[in-house]
């Protein structure tokens, strides 16, 4: 076909999907990257002070010391798109943390809000794991092979919008790593009466005969429905790379979860024997795991939760205690800092930071909020409008049952 041939909004739109999928960060001023921290440092407070309530900087929890220290608000994926909600007055609202979540925020805001992420390459490697042509086809599968109106789609906010829409526009809901029972509760169509977790509320689950089907992160599906009380046999792994995702007709018909083989590249570091060896080393030990690692892992820990939940279990340990921690390792060193009465290490001996997370630096975000005083946007994340409105259905569904 000659290039006449293409019409132009077409081109336009393949543009868009390419550039988001190369995700091209544009080379920043030389005078940003030789600048020295301490000027960095200058140029981020001075435009603060300028800007004032016309910016609001949200900080998640893996990013560096350097860049949380400007934070207006720190958190997990939960606390943050909560926050960035309310945020009104803000007319910028700097996001670091990564693409999905700023995502998760320009769909949450009002349209006269504009949401900025500093590095355009933070994206987060099991977002990535699921894209919607793959779950548009794994839907179409299934459909040949079981009753789709039984099937409830649940989506871990670190996920695509498209992704999001998709679930929106099937009745489903966004969860993050705070509120995944919750959500999974209300998908299997739980009713208080059969409590949080065990055998009565697996029974009555059953009974319904619902299937959850679970975007992208294995693990934390896995985790979740562990705690409930249900089985592994109550899995159906998804593998997005064979044929009807590898699954049968017969192990299908008994699953309650239907799994998306997606994890996290960091968390699934974390291992048993780490855990062994670090217990071995200290009595009295404590060990505190995020829900995307292994069932493994999960089984093994003495607290498991969100980036949130590990800092206020650590904050309430006991004077003394030795804390070994399976999580992304900028907030484990900042807690080890913040409580120098406790004994913190990660529990991967080579450290494992996220390399996505780890983008966003000083350099960024002085190039950002100097621009923003001169009212220059760059980075802003425009989730579009075709999208948006089945995601920002999941999300308030998410944020209607916690
Ligand atoms: P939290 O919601 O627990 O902060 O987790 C987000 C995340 O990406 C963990 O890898
Ligand atoms: Fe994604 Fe894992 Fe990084 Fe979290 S830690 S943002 S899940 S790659």
């Amino acid at each position: 076909m000659g290039d006449q041939a293409v019409p132009a909004d077409y081109k336009r739109f393949i543009e868009k999907k390419v550039n988001k999928m190369l995700r091209l960060q544009q080379r920043l001023d030389s005078s940003y990257e030789k600048a020295d921290d301490q000027t960095l440092i200058e140029i981020i407070v001075q435009a603060k002070k300028t800007l004032g309530e016309k910016v609001v900087v949200l900080g998640h929890h893996y990013q560096r010391d350097e860049v949380i220290q400007f934070a207006d608000k720190t958190g997990d994926s939960l606390a943050l798109s909560r926050y960035a909600a309310e945020q009104e007055k803000a007319l910028y609202v700097v996001f670091c943390g990564v693409e999905f979540m700023a995502e998760a925020a320009d769909i949450l805001t009002n349209d006269r809000q504009k949401v900025i992420l500093p590095d355009l390459g933070a994206g987060c490697s099991m977002a990535d794991m699921a894209d919607i042509d793959s779950v548009e086809l794994a839907w179409k599968e299934l459909s040949q092979i079981t009753d789709m109106d039984a099937v409830i789609p649940i989506t871990y906010i670190n996920s695509s919008a498209a992704i999001k829409n998709f679930v929106g526009r099937h009745n489903g809901a966004v969860c993050t790593s705070s509120n995944a029972a919750s959500v999974m509760r209300w998908a299997l169509g739980a009713d208080d009466k059969t409590g949080s977790a065990g055998p009565e509320l697996v029974r009555e689950a059953k009974k319904r005969g619902r299937k959850v089907f679970f975007f992208p992160d294995q693990h934390l599906a896995i985790n979740t429905a562990w705690k409930m009380g249900f089985s592994p046999s109550d899995n159906v792994l998804y593998d997005p790379e064979t044929d009807c995702g590898g699954i049968e007709r017969g192990a299908l018909a008994d699953a309650s979860f239907i799994l998306w083989k997606g994890h996290c590249s960091v968390h699934q570091r974390f291992t048993v024997a780490q855990i062994e060896y670090f217990r071995n080393r200290h009595e009295n030990s404590v060990v505190m795991a995020h829900p995307e690692c292994s069932n493994e892992v999960v089984k093994e820990a003495d607290t498991v939760g969100s980036t949130d939940a590990i800092i206020k279990a650590v904050a309430n340990a006991p004077r003394g205690s030795h804390i070994g921690i399976a999580t992304e390792v900028h907030l484990v060193n900042r807690l080890a800092k913040a409580h120098p009465d406790l004994h913190i290490e990660c529990l991967d001996p080579i450290l494992c930071p996220c390399a996505t997370m780890n983008r966003i630096d000083l350099p960024h975000l002085a190039w950002i909020m100097e621009n923003l005083t001169a009212d220059k946007v760059h980075n802003q994340i425009v989730v579009d409008e075709i999208i948006k409105e089945g995601a920002k259905t999941a999300l308030e569904k998410m944020l209607q049952i916690v």
